[in-house]
């Protein structure tokens, strides 16, 4: 690509699979795209690195483990480097964990992990990218949650019943607050996926990565400072909170 274009970058935590990778890939379909993907073994990223080929973007893959704070700790050191003057345009805290349990069974050390990864590492990695946030355009940080998340919308999951997902519901919830960053000039967005056909949102599913992406990828970029503080859709209406 010509060296006077600027590239927009992007940080995904979480490609080895899923959503991230999805994501990951869609990105690279633009020659403009610069994709620093986030895995826990890149090695083992088989799917992840195979986007190498064929990439009209640039990818780069780093180690991140964002239930491991050193782990975020050396993401500056790493992602410097590879963005030179460029500044990140965009942030997507995607990875994320989660298992079935209900609020009176659930263990509290599978409690502490998952709020581990889906809240305190998404914070953590939000304050170690600041820097570079600071030196993008965008500057929009993205927080994939759920409507699991939506307190308001608790009553739709009863159904759920034993099979519920308590630890997971509250780790979005918290989530979803980060929103409330101290900087008006970020854009921070709370976004779900819908429920997508990955490991995660199982076979039963309604939306293919693809679609889901493809939805998520438009409401991020059209994003604008009146849109900071939304807690979105993948296709961009409002969840109540
Ligand atoms: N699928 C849905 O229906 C749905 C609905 C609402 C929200 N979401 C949210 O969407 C995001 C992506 O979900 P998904 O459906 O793609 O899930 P997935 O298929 O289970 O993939 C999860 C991804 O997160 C990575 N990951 C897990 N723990 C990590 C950690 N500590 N550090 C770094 N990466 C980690 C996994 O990496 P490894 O391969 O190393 O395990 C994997 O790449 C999550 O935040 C999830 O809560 C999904």
């Amino acid at each position: 690509m010509s060296s006077s274009v600027r590239q927009t970058a992007w940080l995904i935590p979480g490609t080895s699979r899923g959503i991230g990778l999805e994501i990951t890939r869609q990105l690279l379909e633009c020659p403009n795209n610069l994709v620093i993907a986030g895995c826990r073994n890149p090695e083992k990223a088989a799917a992840l690195n195979g986007l190498k080929s064929g990439a009209k973007g640039t990818l780069h893959v780093i180690q991140l483990d964002v239930a491991d704070f050193d782990s975020i700790r050396a993401v500056p050191k790493a992602i410097a480097p590879i963005l030179g003057e460029i500044g990140l345009a965009y942030l997507i805290n995607n990875a994320g964990i989660g298992k079935e349990d209900t609020p009176l069974t659930l263990d509290p050390e599978v409690f502490l992990e998952t709020l581990r990864t889906n809240t305190v590492g998404p914070v953590l990695l939000t304050q170690a990218c600041m820097p570079f946030l600071n030196k993008g355009k965008e500057k929009k940080v993205i927080n994939v949650t759920s409507t699991l998340g939506s307190i308001a919308s608790a009553d739709m999951f009863n159904h759920l019943g034993a099979g519920g997902v308590a630890t997971y519901s509250i780790s979005k919830a918290a989530l979803n607050m980060l929103l409330k960053l101290e900087r008006r000039d970020i854009v921070a967005i709370a976004l779900c996926p819908g429920w997508v056909k990955t490991d995660m949102g199982m076979q039963a599913a309604d939306l293919e990565p693809a679609e889901s992406v493809v939805n998520i990828l438009k409401v991020v970029t059209f994003a604008m400072a009146a849109d900071s503080g939304k807690y979105l859709s993948h296709i961009g209406t409002v969840i109540p909170w």
